[in-house]
């Protein structure tokens, strides 16, 4: 047993769901009011034992195994419910190397002491008389009490030693100071003194919300720099932390959109009046780091640039370096260009809301909510922001001006990956400037893009019946074992390793057929949920290797993942030209059998409503069925569409 069903097999969805939801036992199984959408009458979630399954039968109509559950209800990824679920479960995930052991112990010894220092700061403002200063001046501010303590905001003293010696008189060390960033070294190489001082702090968090730095904000007027940060360390990394992300999350996955502001008060203010999808940079340019991390849980991001940012030459200056640096590892971004790139890699939407000259989101946020969400909502798409600030400050009558307007939009207009999207914004630069748009055409084409490596077709190995994974036919009891996984679901994602551009091809497939492509709600598996999240970001890239793929979904997912590769290896290969469809109908295979499993579901609550004389919930049930027979008549007809005009073979294999 791997240590995912190690995990599974020692705890119960019972206990785990109880914990933050009310349940009711009903026959066998147990009902409340779904957490995850706003509630009407009926207690549509449902958890069933025997299976170790939740499904919401109301508005999100969603459902999975306790990893989904944890995943969804507190916004984090695979990764980090597998930690705290194991343990839990007393469960040992991987044997530590003893280095790794050693530097486990010193991270955990940091973090306890971050933890620490941020409760000391803590304590400082909100009790101490040398914080009153401060507290008067978050007044000003306009922060409550309230966000204080969410924040967990703090007052550094201003003396040299007074955190040093608070901290070595309760058994830190000072290489433990040093490490953590809280103390300096003196020049000489002599102990040091405190990093902080009369500043008021602000506790950076990870997104599992353990403290890993500070920020710490001047108070004095000649006080330099006005921001001072912990300096990176093992904890700290501050190209892959987003300020607030640990509170956000779990409202950014619900609204599915990320706003990104520049500072950190701006975060503070915006979750204080209800703004709760707000992050911050962190001061630092946006790194395509932090954007993967905010793309697992969302795909559209709006950047929230104050005017002066927006209308800076810096972000525009970037264009010309930009195709070099696009090259490298990191994008440097927001350079338009290297967002646009991003955006049709990553398959991510991008826009930009412009603040009104003069003010941050702080101001605007003080005005309400309201005034804040009208300028997120008038947010435009990357390159309609571009062409914008390209064009703001030229005459476009002018054949001087027409021509720069063309150096400097041609390129982003050739870094568009949608060729119906590329040609709509040809067509605006060509009115825009009144050029035919023939012109910019063979503008376009002078300099061509870089030629992208060509990928050799995969030929796949061939199938087999009998090596498929268990058919869901032959187990059968109530609702067969195996609604968290049919094998289908493994199916369909080890297609998609060994043939990435399937991935998309079964997409369109289905989209013509009016059907969506295939999503993370199509899994029940709370791990393949994240490895398929993964996949999208890396079916996208240029070269999409195993490797890659491996290091996007981390360690704790890998061995799953290497399984996955080597699906194929002792299967026969599918025919690269029936790939496509292939995947597509596994798609709807995989739906129908999930929609058949919770008709079977309802089918059932709908009896035991029934026994207990509940007809409201029965009635209730019977509807549901009708809505989800319906459903599945849907599917089965576009699988027969889909099967009729493929290779017959397909039915067979599946
Ligand atoms: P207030 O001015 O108090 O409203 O803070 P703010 O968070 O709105 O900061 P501001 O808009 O001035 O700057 C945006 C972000 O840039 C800050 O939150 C910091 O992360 C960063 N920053 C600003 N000034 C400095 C500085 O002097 N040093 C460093 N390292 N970062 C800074
Ligand atoms: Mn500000």
């Amino acid at each position: 047993m791997n240590e995912i069903d190690e995990v599974k097999a020692r705890l119960d969805i019972v206990d785990i769901v109880s914990s933050t939801v009310t349940l009711r036992k009903s026959g066998k199984n147990y009902s409340g009011f779904c957490p995850f959408h706003s509630n009407t009458k009926t207690p549509s979630f449902v958890v069933f034992p025997e299976t170790q399954t939740w499904r919401c039968f109301g508005a999100c109509a969603e459902g999975g195994d306790i990893f989904s559950f944890v995943m969804k209800r507190d916004g984090a990824d695979f990764k980090d419910v597998l930690e705290d679920l194991a343990r839990q479960a007393g469960v040992q995930l991987r044997a530590p190397s003893p280095q790794s052991e050693e530097e486990d112990k010193q991270r955990q010894k940091l973090l306890e002491l971050n933890a620490a220092a941020a409760d000391y700061f803590h304590k400082l403002l909100t009790a101490a008389p040398e914080g009153a200063q401060t507290r008067k001046y978050l007044a000003t501010r306009e922060l409550t009490s309230d966000t204080i303590a969410l924040f967990q905001l703090g007052y550094a003293k201003d003396e040299w030693e007074a955190l040093k010696r608070h901290f070595l008189d309760r058994g830190y060390t000072t290489d433990e100071l040093l490490a953590a960033g809280l103390i300096v070294e003196r020049d000489d190489g002599s102990p040091g003194y405190d990093r902080f001082r009369n500043r008021l702090i602000i506790p950076i968090r990870d997104a599992r919300g353990r403290v890993i730095g500070f920020g710490a904000r001047a108070l004095a007027a000649d006080q330099m720099p006005k921001y001072l940060n912990s300096p990176q360390s093992v904890l700290f990394d501050k190209s892959a932390t987003l300020y607030g992300l640990d509170l956000a999350k779990k409202h950014i996955r619900q609204v599915d959109r990320v706003v990104i502001v520049e500072g950190y008060m701006d975060v503070i203010q915006a979750h204080q009046h209800g703004a709760q999808n707000v992050v911050a940079q962190m001061g630092t340019a946006l790194t395509e780091q932090q954007l993967k991390i905010l793309k697992r849980t969302t795909g559209n991001f709006v950047l929230a640039l104050d005017a002066d940012t927006a209308g800076n030459s810096a972000t525009l200056r970037g264009i010309n370096i930009a195709r070099e640096a696009l090259d490298r590892e990191t994008v440097p971004v927001p350079t338009a260009r290297g967002l646009i790139r991003y955006e049709s890699r990553l398959n991510a939407d991008i826009r930009i809301a412009t603040l009104p000259p003069g003010k941050d989101p702080d101001d605007i946020l003080k005005d309400g909510l309201e005034a804040w969400q009208k300028i997120i909502d008038a947010a435009v798409p990357v390159i309609d922001f571009y062409f914008q600030t390209v064009t703001r400050n030229l005459d476009l009558n002018t054949a001087k001006d027409k021509s720069a307007a063309v150096h400097n939009l041609i390129p982003v207009l050739r870094d568009i990956g949608d060729p119906v999207e590329q040609q709509h914004y040809i067509q605006k630069l060509a009115r825009l400037i009144q050029v035919d748009e023939r012109t910019l055409i063979a503008e376009m084409k002078r300099q061509p893009k870089q030629p992208v490596p060509r990928r050799k077709p995969t030929v796949m190995p061939p199938v087999s019946l009998a090596q498929q994974p268990a058919s869901p036919a032959t187990t059968a009891p109530k609702f067969n074992n195996t609604l968290a996984d049919s094998g289908l679901e493994t199916y369909c994602l080890s297609l998609v390793v060994a043939h990435p551009p399937a991935l998309a091809a079964a997409n369109d497939i289905l989209e013509q057929q009016q059907m969506d492509g295939l999503g993370v709600n199509d899994f029940n598996r709370g791990s393949n949920k994240d490895i398929f999240r993964a996949m999208q970001l890396w079916t996208a890239a240029d070269n999409p290797q195993v490797s890659t793929l491996v290091d996007m979904v981390g360690e704790s997912l890998a061995g799953q993942l290497l399984s996955l590769a080597n699906f194929w290896q002792n299967r026969p290969p599918i025919p690269t030209e029936t790939i496509y469809k292939d995947l597509s109908i596994a798609i709807l295979r995989l739906r129908l059998h999930n929609v058949g499993e919770q008709i079977k579901e309802l089918r059932f609550l709908q009896r035991e409503a029934v026994e207990n004389n509940n007809f409201e919930s029965a009635r209730h049930y019977t509807a549901k069925v009708k809505e989800y027979s319906q459903y599945r008549k849907k599917l089965e007809h576009t699988r027969d569409a889909l099967s009729i005009t493929g290779k017959r073979r397909t039915e067979a294999v599946l």
